[in-house]
């Protein structure tokens, strides 16, 4: 019995975007979809309420930082990280394969795995393909991600190469130790870096294994956007169309758009809440700094046509205000709209793909940013 399913509900007749649905134990996910990222068991400065007010569908939670605090065992013997974090909607859990390659120094790969340095404490630890699925099984997690590398850009080819390679191999140890027990769907991660011809062996071979899901990794990494579209160009049509797909750490809204249309059915990224709490806020006509002086007696809403809570209540001139002040409620009401934004952005487009005019979508999406520069 298979807990697991997607289901292709519309494909854009002018483009490769599709909407769909994912049917998960906890709950029906609507694609294409944003996923909050939620790293210590907590999407920063939101309950869960205010999330599922905005209508957040899933989150995302770390393998790495959750084993290292407070420990997935001791997640587990508090009932799992749903009843731990009150959250009870599906939760997706990134391997590690990202957040261990970001320590730079304090990391060495082997074939067996990642030894590593705790950022907290300096303690050594081998994250392996083995160790992520179990902590993952530990965690509760509705879909886990496989234990791989997130290439660094510029590479060679020779070592995207071989660590693609190793990504496979590593994903092959992740199924096996999955095994065939649980409700837990399992997502393979393309890698191959810039190149079309490795980016083709890395779908074939995790194809053969098979998963309930396929991740293009390794974007987002300081690349040119127009490197990473190009690279979801020829990667996206080698995925099965049957399977979700998902852009791991993508992005901007523009860039959400264009891996829409592109058939990327899922996103995850730090921008919307990060930059909330640095005070950049998304609005239907681009980015703003709600720290700039100009804002200083602007009565206005963050976004005219934004519906959320906090553009129905509070003034850029207030939002400022808590910002310059260091407030608390600064980050929380920046969050709540950024999220809003995201969240709203893939309802519409959603909506559009359903209708047929997903490329009209696109096209307002671009006007209205360039008309009115704020
Ligand atoms: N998050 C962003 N990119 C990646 C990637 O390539 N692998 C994993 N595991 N997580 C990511
Ligand atoms: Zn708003």
């Amino acid at each position: 019995m298979n807990h697991f399913q997607f289901s292709l509900l519309t494909a854009d007749p002018e483009s490769a975007a599709r909407r769909g649905r994912i049917q998960t134990p906890r709950g029906v996910i609507e694609t294409p979809i944003f996923m909050p990222v939620g790293t210590q068991g907590t999407v920063k400065g939101m309950l869960p309420e205010a999330l599922k007010d905005i209508g957040a569908q899933i989150i995302l939670a770390n393998t790495y930082h959750l084993f290292l605090r407070p420990g997935h065992e001791r997640v587990q013997r508090l009932g799992g990280l749903h009843r731990f974090m009150n959250w009870d909607r599906p939760i997706l859990t990134d391997s590690g394969g990202f957040q261990v390659f970001s320590l730079g120094e304090l990391r060495r790969i082997t074939e067996e795995g990642v030894v590593f340095q705790s950022h907290l404490d300096g303690s050594a630890h081998l994250l392996s393909p083995e160790l992520s699925i179990g902590v993952q099984q530990a965690l509760g997690a509705d879909i886990i991600m496989a234990f791989d590398e997130c290439i660094p850009y510029p590479a060679t080819r020779e070592y995207v190469l071989q660590s693609t390679l190793r990504s496979t191999r590593w994903a092959l140890r992740c199924k096996n130790a999955l095994g065939e027990k649980g409700q837990q769907a399992l997502f393979g991660i393309v890698q191959g870096g810039m190149h079309s011809d490795l980016r083709r062996q890395s779908s074939d071979q995790l194809q053969e294994i098979g998963f309930d899901g396929y991740a293009v990794g390794g974007l987002s990494v300081g690349e040119e956007a127009e490197v990473m579209y190009e690279a979801m160009d020829f990667t996206l049509p080698l995925l099965p169309q049957d399977r979700p797909r998902y852009v791991m750490g993508v992005g901007t809204p523009e860039n959400l758009i264009e891996g829409i249309r592109r058939g990327v059915d899922m996103f995850d990224c730090v921008m919307p809440t990060r930059n909330a709490r640095n005070g950049v806020l998304f609005t239907s006509f681009g980015k703003i700094s709600i720290k700039q002086a100009r804002y200083m007696d602007d009565q206005q809403p963050v976004d005219s046509v934004c519906s959320c809570y906090v553009c129905r209540n509070y003034s850029r001139a207030y939002l400022r205000h808590l910002y310059q002040s260091g407030e608390i409620l600064a980050s929380v009401l920046n969050t709540h709209h950024n999220l809003h934004y995201y969240l709203d952005l893939m309802t519409q487009a959603r909506q559009a793909i359903e209708e047929g005019s997903f490329s009209r979508f696109r096209r307002e999406f671009y006007r209205i940013r360039q008309e009115q520069n704020l």
